[in-house]
């Protein structure tokens, strides 16, 4: 069988998400060169055969697709402006986590140096680079993702969801965003039960099986809001109000500030002050859009 022949891959960028991002592809036999802003942080990728340069120049003089994972949209710019020339008729990922707005203004910047342009959104933290639970989010231009998906997929699982090159920050933020309120929700439970002696990470334990199990609804959940009946025979609006009151003051009582809960409260108020009391739960939406 023949090994897959992977294009190299020149990674601008050796944080931790930089630093696993080029392991995972040392470890599929990717061609890797690698920079970062300061010295010293790729002598385990150059061990491991990765070439180390100096500047973006000179890594740029290598073959290769370019991957950016820098910290934000400023430092992918202040990377890449000075090499915009020797960018030019080349593909480029950048995989720094940018807003919508950022990824669109990047693919524009790209385009008026001839660069070739995929956005991507990382699904994952360093430790899961390269392993089934890691997932990477792309979206512009979708022949460098079809050329290169054997490639991004020794990162973890790739998914390209359009031309638009902001959507695939979209949806990773969108994720994030219910990843916070999840963090949120479990930090006030966790101030709750210290009341009573409970330890964060019991109570950690409890809270990662109740939560996966509570998740498994949330198709359902979209199925109601995307079909926009909200008639519902259970757990309507008023009662959901009843519940955020209870665990407010339960929170409350205990002297555990109600911050975490106070938005999703409020969107329920106003929906039951709107007259929606007997509607569904997850007509909450239209408090948002
Ligand atoms: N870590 C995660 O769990 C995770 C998950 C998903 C997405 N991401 C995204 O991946 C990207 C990198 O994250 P990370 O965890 O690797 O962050 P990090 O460990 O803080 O590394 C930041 C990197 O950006 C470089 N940098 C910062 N400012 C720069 C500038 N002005 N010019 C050039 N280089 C600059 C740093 O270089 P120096 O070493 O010189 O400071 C370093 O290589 C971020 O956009 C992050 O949101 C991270």
């Amino acid at each position: 069988m023949t090994p897959t022949q992977h294009t190299p891959v020149i990674v601008l960028g050796l944080g931790a998400m930089g630093q696993a991002l080029a392991a995972a592809l040392r470890a599929a036999a990717v061609p890797v060169t690698v920079w970062n802003r300061t010295p010293g942080k790729g002598a385990d990728l150059v061990s491991a055969g990765a070439i180390a340069a100096a500047t973006p120049a000179e890594a740029l003089r290598s073959a290769g697709t370019v991957v950016t994972v820098l910290l934000d949209h400023a430092s992918v710019h202040e990377t890449l402006d000075p090499v915009a020339a020797e960018l030019a008729g080349r593909q480029w990922i950048n995989l720094t986590s940018t807003s919508p707005e950022q990824s669109r203004e990047l693919a524009r910047w790209a385009q008026s140096h001839d660069i070739e342009f995929l956005d991507g959104g990382i699904m994952a933290v360093p430790s899961m680079i390269g392993g089934p639970g890691a997932a990477v989010l792309y979206s512009g231009a979708e022949h460098i993702f079809d050329s290169h998906r054997g490639t991004l997929e020794t990162l973890g699982s790739a998914e390209y969801l359009g031309a638009d090159p902001g959507v695939a920050a979209l949806v990773d933020f969108a994720l994030l965003s219910g990843m916070y309120q999840m963090f949120a929700g479990y930090f006030h439970g966790a101030a709750m039960v210290s009341a009573a002696g409970i330890g964060a990470a019991e109570f950690g334990r409890r809270a990662a099986a109740w939560l996966a199990a509570m998740a498994q609804g949330l198709p359902e959940y979209g199925r109601v809001i995307d079909s926009g009946d909200y008639r519902t025979d259970v757990q309507h609006l008023a009662f959901q109000k009843s519940a955020m009151d209870a665990i407010t003051s339960a929170g409350r009582d205990v002297g555990v500030s109600s911050v975490p809960l106070d938005g999703i409260a409020a969107l329920i108020d106003r929906q039951v002050a709107a007259g929606h009391g007997a509607l569904a739960f997850e007509r909450t939406i239209e408090e948002l859009r």
